[in-house]
């Protein structure tokens, strides 16, 4: 009797497994909703970009390790997110509405396990504590008060302890005056530990150490302050001594430039090791975010890597990162990666253990009509039905699943 309970159960289990993995749908297919898409894919429209037909688009990176691992920590590209702590529809935590901008959309938490690896966060000091705060004149308020800065680094915390094999990175926006804030908090946090030391930080332009050795050193956490006093009082790195950042904002968004900001040494700076590319306007825009996302960001990704001498950005830092026209900054992201570590145009492309150039092109689908109606002068693709023979084989994975479920009964 137990046998046959469990080869039903079993079976139930196959057939289950069948139709769930039905159901799923891939890059590009129409959807309804979330659920409905794989793993690391959302349900998106764009219609800044014309795109009205909801699509799963990513939200996800490849993970740049995946496919080439062992490398230096600058031969690599991380997702980076623009003030990661201002989320769209927030509260301060001192109970005020917030009046200020917001750039994000879920969780550090919820952003880490997408693989984003670069956290841009403004600290302050406030309320006798350190507080992450998108204000003004250096000074924080209620009303431009996110949250204390404690709360979101032991999320990170969190996420190193789980994740023995990740690295992160977080940029300071540092108006913190307090004497020994930034290390208090750091310590509160118990992320100490985890801190690659400003020490053995590359100065003239040479390799970071491999991420195999950050890992075994246990020193994941990498970083940098935009005070510079604060290496010297508390051994936070200064981030223009090690980063060449562009311009951000309005003025890092003009087609066919890549100035570098203020702060920054020119991006051709060769002598520094590490590349960051902002890529977002003055003004968070929710529905201009997947437009600015996709070409666009592409585009000036590699912009940007002229103008800094033929180098890729180490880091790719945008607003609503999960916004996008198809693969947004996550493809970004995998393009450099797959040009830093394999030379191929994606990290999704590159062979396991291959020479450097043998890349694996996927045949490309043609891309499917942006438009939500069907008719001929909706859609901008030359193929409007692409979106049809993508979803051939689901419908042949419910047929199968339909004829053994009528088998499988028959059986019994
Ligand atoms: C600001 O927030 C603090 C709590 O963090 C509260 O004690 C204070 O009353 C608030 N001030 C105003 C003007 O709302
Ligand atoms: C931070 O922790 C280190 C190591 O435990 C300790 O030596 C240092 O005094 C602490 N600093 C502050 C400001 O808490
Ligand atoms: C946001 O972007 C949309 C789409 O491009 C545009 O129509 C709108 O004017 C923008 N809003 C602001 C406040 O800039
Ligand atoms: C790549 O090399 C590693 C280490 O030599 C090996 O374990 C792995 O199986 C190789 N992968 C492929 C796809 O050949």
């Amino acid at each position: 009797m137990q046998g046959a309970s469990s080869c039903v159960l079993v079976g139930a289990l196959f057939l289950f497994g069948l139709f769930a993995r039905g159901l799923t749908l891939q890059l590009g297919n129409t959807c309804s909703s979330d659920s409905v898409c794989d793993a690391g894919l959302k349900c998106e429209t764009c219609p800044a970009n014309g795109n009205t037909r909801p699509r799963c688009t990513r939200i996800q990176p490849v993970s740049p390790t995946s496919k080439v691992n062992g490398l230096p920590f600058n031969k690599y590209s991380w997702l980076t997110t623009h003030n990661s702590f201002a989320l769209s529809g927030a509260t301060s935590a001192t109970g005020s509405a917030l009046v200020t901008q917001f750039n994000q959309e879920d969780s550090v938490t919820s952003q880490l396990n997408n693989g984003v690896r670069g956290l841009m966060l403004d600290m302050y000091d406030f309320e006798n504590d350190i507080w992450l705060c998108h204000s003004f004149g250096g000074k924080c308020y209620n009303f431009t008060a996110f949250q204390p800065a404690i709360n979101v680094l032991k999320e990170i915390q969190t996420f190193l302890v789980a994740n023995p094999n990740e690295i992160v990175t977080i940029f300071i926006e540092d108006y913190v005056t307090s004497t020994q804030g930034l290390t208090k908090v750091f310590n509160e946090s118990g992320l100490s530990k985890y801190m690659f030391p400003a020490s053995s930080m590359p100065k003239t332009g040479g390799d970071w150490p491999t991420v195999d050795d950050m890992v075994k050193q246990n020193q994941r956490l990498v970083v940098f302050t935009s005070k510079s006093s604060k290496e010297a009082t508390e051994g936070i790195a200064y981030e223009w001594t090690y980063v060449v950042e562009n311009q951000y904002g309005d003025g890092g968004m003009v087609a066919g430039k890549c100035p570098n900001r203020a702060e920054s040494s020119p991006m051709s700076t060769t002598s520094i090791s590490l590349v960051l590319e902002n890529y977002f306007p003055d003004n968070p825009n929710t529905s201009a975010a997947c437009m600015d996302n996709s070409a666009n960001l592409i585009s000036m990704t590699n912009t940007c890597y002229e103008a800094a001498g033929k180098r890729w950005p180490n880091f790719i830092a945008v607003d609503f990162y999960q916004k996008s026209d198809g693969g947004g900054a996550p493809a970004a992201v995998d393009e450099a990666n797959g040009h830093l570590t394999c030379g191929c145009d994606s990290i999704s492309y590159c062979k396991a253990n291959a020479t450097s150039g043998t890349c694996d092109v996927p045949q490309l689908a043609p891309p499917p009509p942006a438009a939500v109606t069907t008719t001929s002068t909706g859609g901008s693709s030359p193929d409007s039905n692409s979106a049809h023979s993508d979803a051939r084989p689901d419908r042949l994975r419910w047929l199968f699943g339909l004829f053994s479920a009528t088998a499988f009964l028959s059986l019994l």
